[in-house]
Protein backbone atom coordinates (compact mmCIF):
# COMPACT_ATOMS: atom_id res chain seq x y z
CA UNK A 1 0.00 0.00 0.00
CA UNK A 2 1.02 3.89 -0.20
CA UNK A 3 1.99 6.27 2.53
CA UNK A 4 1.71 10.00 1.41
CA UNK A 5 4.28 11.09 3.43
CA UNK A 6 7.41 9.19 1.77
CA UNK A 7 6.19 9.65 -1.46
CA UNK A 8 8.64 10.86 -4.00
CA UNK A 9 9.59 15.21 -4.37
CA UNK A 10 10.32 16.39 -7.87
CA UNK A 11 11.67 19.88 -7.36
CA UNK A 12 11.48 21.04 -11.19
CA UNK A 13 7.25 20.11 -10.77
CA UNK A 14 7.83 23.30 -7.87
CA UNK A 15 5.92 26.91 -8.93
CA UNK A 16 4.95 25.02 -12.17
CA UNK A 17 1.90 26.20 -13.55
CA UNK A 18 -0.27 22.83 -14.00
CA UNK A 19 -4.23 22.49 -15.52
CA UNK A 20 -6.19 19.61 -14.63
CA UNK A 21 -9.49 19.02 -16.26
CA UNK A 22 -12.21 16.99 -14.33
CA UNK A 23 -10.17 17.89 -11.25
CA UNK A 24 -13.03 18.17 -8.25
CA UNK A 25 -12.91 14.78 -7.49
CA UNK A 26 -12.04 10.95 -7.99
CA UNK A 27 -8.73 10.90 -10.08
CA UNK A 28 -9.11 14.05 -10.92
CA UNK A 29 -8.77 15.82 -7.31
CA UNK A 30 -6.35 13.25 -6.95
CA UNK A 31 -3.73 14.54 -9.40
CA UNK A 32 -4.90 18.08 -8.00
CA UNK A 33 -4.11 17.52 -4.54
CA UNK A 34 -0.49 15.31 -5.78
CA UNK A 35 0.46 18.38 -8.04
CA UNK A 36 -0.47 21.11 -4.73
CA UNK A 37 1.72 18.97 -2.51
CA UNK A 38 4.56 18.99 -5.25
CA UNK A 39 4.19 23.70 -4.15
CA UNK A 40 2.71 23.43 -7.82
CA UNK A 41 0.05 26.14 -9.12
CA UNK A 42 -2.90 24.17 -10.00
CA UNK A 43 -5.33 25.43 -11.99
CA UNK A 44 -8.71 22.81 -12.84
CA UNK A 45 -11.65 22.98 -14.72
CA UNK A 46 -15.06 21.01 -13.68
CA UNK A 47 -18.72 21.76 -13.34
CA UNK A 48 -18.94 19.97 -9.58
CA UNK A 49 -18.57 23.91 -7.88
CA UNK A 50 -19.51 22.10 -4.42
CA UNK A 51 -16.70 19.02 -4.99
CA UNK A 52 -14.08 22.09 -6.00
CA UNK A 53 -14.97 23.98 -3.22
CA UNK A 54 -14.44 21.30 -0.87
CA UNK A 55 -11.24 20.62 -2.11
CA UNK A 56 -9.60 23.88 -2.38
CA UNK A 57 -10.73 24.26 1.17
CA UNK A 58 -8.94 20.76 2.21
CA UNK A 59 -5.56 21.72 0.45
CA UNK A 60 -5.87 24.96 1.76
CA UNK A 61 -5.83 23.99 5.45
CA UNK A 62 -2.95 21.83 4.57
CA UNK A 63 -1.08 24.71 3.55
CA UNK A 64 -0.39 23.89 -0.09
CA UNK A 65 -0.88 26.56 -2.60
CA UNK A 66 -4.41 27.07 -3.52
CA UNK A 67 -5.60 25.88 -6.88
CA UNK A 68 -7.61 27.86 -8.68
CA UNK A 69 -11.01 26.49 -9.89
CA UNK A 70 -12.64 27.53 -13.16
CA UNK A 71 -16.21 26.21 -13.73
CA UNK A 72 -16.53 25.18 -17.26
CA UNK A 73 -18.42 22.28 -19.05
CA UNK A 74 -15.86 20.77 -21.53
CA UNK A 75 -18.27 19.24 -23.96
CA UNK A 76 -19.43 23.22 -24.96
CA UNK A 77 -16.07 23.84 -26.65
CA UNK A 78 -16.58 27.71 -27.21
CA UNK A 79 -17.27 28.15 -23.64
CA UNK A 80 -13.99 25.82 -22.70
CA UNK A 81 -12.04 27.97 -25.57
CA UNK A 82 -13.26 31.13 -24.07
CA UNK A 83 -12.42 29.50 -20.49
CA UNK A 84 -9.04 29.00 -21.70
CA UNK A 85 -8.48 32.69 -23.00
CA UNK A 86 -9.75 33.52 -19.08
CA UNK A 87 -6.88 31.16 -17.87
CA UNK A 88 -3.96 32.17 -19.92
CA UNK A 89 -4.66 36.07 -19.59
CA UNK A 90 -4.31 35.36 -15.54
CA UNK A 91 -1.41 32.82 -16.11
CA UNK A 92 0.35 33.15 -19.44
CA UNK A 93 3.14 30.73 -19.36
CA UNK A 94 1.50 27.02 -18.78
CA UNK A 95 4.22 23.92 -17.96
CA UNK A 96 1.80 20.73 -17.46
CA UNK A 97 -1.91 19.89 -18.89
CA UNK A 98 -3.48 16.64 -17.93
CA UNK A 99 -6.46 16.16 -19.98
CA UNK A 100 -8.17 13.78 -16.91
CA UNK A 101 -12.15 14.31 -17.30
CA UNK A 102 -14.15 11.78 -18.77
CA UNK A 103 -17.65 9.87 -18.22
CA UNK A 104 -17.84 6.05 -18.10
CA UNK A 105 -21.44 5.94 -18.12
CA UNK A 106 -22.72 2.32 -18.61
CA UNK A 107 -24.65 1.94 -22.26
CA UNK A 108 -24.93 -0.87 -24.43
CA UNK A 109 -24.52 -1.35 -28.38
CA UNK A 110 -28.31 -1.71 -28.85
CA UNK A 111 -29.02 1.55 -27.26
CA UNK A 112 -26.48 3.53 -28.88
CA UNK A 113 -27.92 6.63 -30.77
CA UNK A 114 -26.23 8.96 -33.00
CA UNK A 115 -27.04 11.62 -30.41
CA UNK A 116 -25.40 9.29 -27.55
CA UNK A 117 -22.39 8.22 -29.82
CA UNK A 118 -21.72 12.45 -29.76
CA UNK A 119 -22.71 12.84 -26.37
CA UNK A 120 -20.27 10.01 -25.44
CA UNK A 121 -17.27 11.66 -27.45
CA UNK A 122 -18.12 14.87 -26.77
CA UNK A 123 -17.63 13.93 -22.60
CA UNK A 124 -14.34 11.44 -23.25
CA UNK A 125 -12.56 12.73 -26.49
CA UNK A 126 -13.28 16.09 -28.22
CA UNK A 127 -12.15 18.03 -24.92
CA UNK A 128 -8.64 16.88 -24.63
CA UNK A 129 -7.70 17.91 -28.31
CA UNK A 130 -9.46 21.18 -27.74
CA UNK A 131 -7.94 21.99 -24.52
CA UNK A 132 -4.48 20.78 -25.56
CA UNK A 133 -4.73 22.89 -28.76
CA UNK A 134 -6.19 26.48 -26.06
CA UNK A 135 -3.05 25.77 -24.30
CA UNK A 136 -0.31 25.02 -26.90
CA UNK A 137 0.68 28.34 -26.79
CA UNK A 138 1.08 29.09 -23.68
CA UNK A 139 3.61 26.13 -23.26
CA UNK A 140 5.51 27.29 -26.55
CA UNK A 141 5.61 30.58 -24.07
CA UNK A 142 7.67 28.88 -21.59
CA UNK A 143 9.52 26.49 -24.89
CA UNK A 144 8.45 23.62 -22.94
CA UNK A 145 5.95 21.20 -21.48
CA UNK A 146 4.15 18.25 -20.51
CA UNK A 147 0.89 17.02 -21.94
CA UNK A 148 -0.96 13.76 -20.10
CA UNK A 149 -3.84 12.20 -21.67
CA UNK A 150 -6.31 10.02 -19.31
CA UNK A 151 -6.99 6.98 -21.56
CA UNK A 152 -8.04 3.43 -20.13
CA UNK A 153 -7.24 -0.15 -20.50
CA UNK A 154 -10.65 -1.30 -21.15
CA UNK A 155 -10.18 -0.85 -25.26
CA UNK A 156 -7.14 -3.50 -24.34
CA UNK A 157 -9.42 -5.81 -22.39
CA UNK A 158 -12.96 -7.75 -23.16
CA UNK A 159 -14.84 -5.09 -22.09
CA UNK A 160 -18.51 -5.08 -23.49
CA UNK A 161 -20.31 -2.49 -21.73
CA UNK A 162 -19.03 1.16 -22.52
CA UNK A 163 -18.53 0.84 -26.37
CA UNK A 164 -18.54 4.41 -27.38
CA UNK A 165 -16.48 5.29 -24.12
CA UNK A 166 -13.90 2.41 -25.06
CA UNK A 167 -13.85 3.86 -28.55
CA UNK A 168 -12.66 7.36 -27.68
CA UNK A 169 -10.47 5.56 -25.21
CA UNK A 170 -8.43 3.95 -27.47
CA UNK A 171 -8.49 6.88 -29.84
CA UNK A 172 -6.54 9.07 -26.99
CA UNK A 173 -3.80 6.96 -27.16
CA UNK A 174 -3.42 7.42 -31.35
CA UNK A 175 -3.48 11.51 -30.67
CA UNK A 176 -1.25 11.10 -28.08
CA UNK A 177 1.30 9.84 -30.44
CA UNK A 178 0.62 12.66 -33.46
CA UNK A 179 0.59 15.22 -30.65
CA UNK A 180 3.70 13.83 -29.76
CA UNK A 181 5.27 14.04 -33.30
CA UNK A 182 3.52 17.87 -34.04
CA UNK A 183 4.70 19.36 -30.50
CA UNK A 184 8.23 17.24 -29.43
CA UNK A 185 9.60 20.46 -31.86
CA UNK A 186 8.13 22.80 -29.37
CA UNK A 187 10.42 21.16 -26.40
CA UNK A 188 6.24 19.50 -25.90
CA UNK A 189 6.27 15.76 -24.15
CA UNK A 190 3.03 14.27 -24.91
CA UNK A 191 1.85 10.81 -23.31
CA UNK A 192 -0.86 8.88 -22.13
CA UNK A 193 -2.32 7.05 -18.69
CA UNK A 194 -4.04 4.26 -19.07
CA UNK A 195 -5.66 2.66 -15.55
CA UNK A 196 -7.55 -0.28 -14.87
CA UNK A 197 -10.13 0.09 -12.37
CA UNK A 198 -9.16 2.51 -9.70
CA UNK A 199 -11.24 2.82 -6.47
CA UNK A 200 -12.90 6.16 -6.74
CA UNK A 201 -16.14 7.53 -4.88
CA UNK A 202 -18.06 7.47 -8.17
CA UNK A 203 -16.66 3.64 -8.70
CA UNK A 204 -17.72 2.55 -5.44
CA UNK A 205 -20.91 4.15 -5.49
CA UNK A 206 -22.24 3.00 -9.00
CA UNK A 207 -20.37 -0.11 -9.96
CA UNK A 208 -18.44 -1.72 -7.19
CA UNK A 209 -20.71 -4.34 -6.55
CA UNK A 210 -18.79 -7.29 -4.75
CA UNK A 211 -18.53 -9.75 -8.26
CA UNK A 212 -17.11 -6.83 -9.75
CA UNK A 213 -14.71 -6.10 -6.89
CA UNK A 214 -14.37 -9.90 -7.17
CA UNK A 215 -13.73 -10.07 -10.71
CA UNK A 216 -10.88 -7.10 -10.85
CA UNK A 217 -8.96 -8.93 -7.98
CA UNK A 218 -9.13 -12.51 -9.99
CA UNK A 219 -7.68 -10.64 -12.98
CA UNK A 220 -4.87 -7.98 -11.00
CA UNK A 221 -1.85 -9.47 -10.15
CA UNK A 222 -1.99 -6.86 -7.15
CA UNK A 223 -4.85 -8.61 -4.75
CA UNK A 224 -6.02 -4.98 -3.57
CA UNK A 225 -7.22 -2.74 -5.22
CA UNK A 226 -5.95 0.78 -6.96
CA UNK A 227 -5.97 3.82 -5.39
CA UNK A 228 -6.45 7.31 -7.37
CA UNK A 229 -3.10 8.47 -5.42
CA UNK A 230 -1.47 5.83 -6.87
CA UNK A 231 -2.45 6.96 -10.69
CA UNK A 232 -1.41 10.59 -9.75
CA UNK A 233 1.97 9.58 -8.69
CA UNK A 234 2.26 8.12 -12.07
CA UNK A 235 1.59 11.29 -13.59
CA UNK A 236 3.61 13.68 -11.56
CA UNK A 237 6.82 11.53 -13.14
CA UNK A 238 5.43 12.04 -16.39
CA UNK A 239 4.83 16.15 -15.48
CA UNK A 240 8.64 16.77 -14.18
CA UNK A 241 11.59 16.88 -15.88
CA UNK A 242 12.73 13.61 -14.06
CA UNK A 243 10.71 12.24 -17.50
CA UNK A 244 12.04 14.39 -19.74
CA UNK A 245 12.95 12.43 -22.76
CA UNK A 246 9.89 10.40 -22.93
CA UNK A 247 6.99 11.35 -25.16
CA UNK A 248 4.76 9.50 -27.29
CA UNK A 249 4.18 6.37 -24.69
CA UNK A 250 1.36 5.07 -22.84
CA UNK A 251 1.86 3.57 -19.66
CA UNK A 252 -0.62 1.15 -17.60
CA UNK A 253 -1.41 1.08 -14.55
CA UNK A 254 -3.97 -1.44 -13.60
CA UNK A 255 -2.07 -3.39 -10.55
CA UNK A 256 -1.65 -6.28 -13.52
CA UNK A 257 -4.45 -6.67 -15.25
CA UNK A 258 -3.56 -6.48 -18.58
N1 LIG B 1 -11.82 5.16 -12.16
C1 LIG B 1 -11.40 4.26 -13.00
O1 LIG B 1 -11.46 3.07 -12.70
C2 LIG B 1 -10.83 4.63 -14.34
C3 LIG B 1 -10.27 3.62 -15.12
C4 LIG B 1 -9.71 3.93 -16.35
C5 LIG B 1 -9.71 5.24 -16.79
N2 LIG B 1 -10.25 6.22 -16.02
C6 LIG B 1 -10.24 7.58 -16.57
O2 LIG B 1 -9.69 8.47 -15.62
C7 LIG B 1 -10.30 9.74 -15.74
C8 LIG B 1 -10.91 10.14 -14.40
O3 LIG B 1 -11.86 9.17 -14.06
P1 LIG B 1 -12.57 9.13 -12.64
O4 LIG B 1 -12.86 7.71 -12.39
O5 LIG B 1 -11.84 9.93 -11.67
O6 LIG B 1 -13.97 9.84 -13.00
P2 LIG B 1 -14.96 10.64 -12.05
O7 LIG B 1 -16.29 10.58 -12.73
O8 LIG B 1 -14.86 10.16 -10.66
O9 LIG B 1 -14.40 12.12 -12.16
C9 LIG B 1 -14.44 12.79 -13.38
C10 LIG B 1 -14.35 14.29 -13.11
O10 LIG B 1 -14.50 14.95 -14.38
C11 LIG B 1 -15.52 15.92 -14.28
N3 LIG B 1 -16.20 16.04 -15.56
C12 LIG B 1 -16.86 15.07 -16.23
N4 LIG B 1 -17.43 15.57 -17.33
C13 LIG B 1 -17.14 16.91 -17.34
C14 LIG B 1 -17.46 17.98 -18.22
N5 LIG B 1 -18.24 17.80 -19.28
N6 LIG B 1 -16.98 19.20 -17.94
C15 LIG B 1 -16.21 19.41 -16.84
N7 LIG B 1 -15.89 18.43 -15.98
C16 LIG B 1 -16.34 17.21 -16.21
C17 LIG B 1 -16.47 15.38 -13.21
O11 LIG B 1 -17.29 16.41 -12.67
C18 LIG B 1 -15.51 14.78 -12.22
O12 LIG B 1 -15.05 15.72 -11.29
C19 LIG B 1 -11.35 9.60 -16.85
O13 LIG B 1 -10.79 10.02 -18.08
C20 LIG B 1 -11.62 8.12 -16.87
O14 LIG B 1 -12.09 7.68 -18.11
C21 LIG B 1 -10.82 5.95 -14.81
Amino acid sequence: MTNKSKSAIYPSLEDRLVVVTGGASGIGAAIVEAFAMQRSQVVFLDIQDEAAKELNARLGAIGTKVPVYYRCDLTDIEALQRTITDVVERFPAIDVLVNNAGNDTRHSVDEVTSEYWDESMAANLKHQFFVTQGFIPAMRRVGRGSIVNMSSISWAIPSTDVPVYVTAKAAIVGMTRTLAHTLGKDNIRVNCVMPGAILTERQRRLWLTEEYKAEVLARQALKRMILPDEVARLILFLASDDSSAITNQSYVIDGGWI
